[in-house]
């Protein structure tokens, strides 16, 4: 375990620089007042103002700053040094008062001491770094003060079966299937051409049954479970269109679900 998060931190410390100076996550937009968030996201969780909220996975911290930006009192985790460096920096030039640490998910709750949120929150692109979902999800429950609310916006599990091959997508890793997945990519999903020194991951599929069930396990009862026939980024280029809201969607059939959300309720 200790070997794949350290093989995947080493990358995401690599990919920071590229996307703090990439068009995809246009960080002068955002610092000149953007709101990173989607809309689902905004809608689906509704009023943060005065809210604790946990933000699992932040990445360097735009989301949590959104948040933050909307009222809720933040704290980001994320185990990559670079990011949480970043998410730091940006938070303190923005005057914000959002919290980020840096652990693994799986050494949050000893990190975090028992301190408990109104709000857990984690999204898109999440899961597929994670071994294992009960860890997570007993995180969660923890890290809930009862009655607080889990929400997360994260690809659809079948979605994570296809792959973009000549403009078609084709069906290319097994839905059911626990164990680590190597992946090699010299570059970033941002389209940036920065060669990454360290270009390994490991990667893990997990199917929607597997999510629900970890987070029942963890104590918390499903409010909704939503699935969507559209992403936030051109997931499998060449086969998708932008519609006029910004959503990408499959452009010959928009019959996969791309993308779920769960909002949920620790009893
Ligand atoms: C795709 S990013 C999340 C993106 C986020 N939604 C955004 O766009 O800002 C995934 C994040 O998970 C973090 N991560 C991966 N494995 C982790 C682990 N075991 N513990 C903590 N963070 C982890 C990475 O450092 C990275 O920042």
């Amino acid at each position: 375990m200790a070997h794949y998060s350290d093989i995947n931190r080493l990358n995401w410390n690599d990919r920071t620089a590229v996307h703090a100076k990439s068009a995809f996550y246009n960080i002068e937009a955002f610092l000149a007042g953007e709101n990173s968030l989607p809309e689902l996201d905004r809608e689906e969780l509704g009023d943060v103002a005065g809210l604790s909220m946990l933000h699992l996975q932040c990445h360097f911290g735009k989301d949590s700053l959104s948040w933050a930006r909307m009222g809720a009192r933040v704290t980001g985790v994320d185990f990559s040094d670079e990011v949480i460096d970043l998410a730091r920096s940006l938070n303190t030039q923005l005057g914000l008062d959002a919290r980020f640490i840096r652990s693994d998910i799986y050494n949050a709750a000893e990190t975090l001491q028992g301190e408990q949120f109104d709000i857990v929150y984690t999204s898109y692109g999440v899961l597929c770094w994670l071994p294992d979902l009960k860890g997570w999800a007993d995180l969660i429950g923890a890290a809930l003060k009862p009655g607080g609310t889990f929400y997360m916006a994260e690809s659809h599990p079948l979605a994570g079966i296809f792959e973009a091959q000549n403009d078609r997508l084709e069906m290319r890793y097994p839905y059911f299937d626990n164990e680590a997945l190597r992946c090699e990519s010299a570059t970033t999903y941002t389209g940036d051409p920065d060669v990454l020194e360290h270009p390994v991951t490991y990667q893990w599929q997990h199917t929607l049954g597997d999510i629900v069930s970890a987070l029942a396990g963890a104590g918390l009862t499903l409010e909704f479970l939503h699935e969507h026939p559209f992403t936030e980024y051109n997931a499998f280029p060449g086969t998708m269109i932008q519609d006029e809201r910004g959503k990408w969607r499959l452009r010959e059939n928009n019959c996969l679900p791309l993308l779920f959300s769960i909002k949920a309720v620790k009893r």
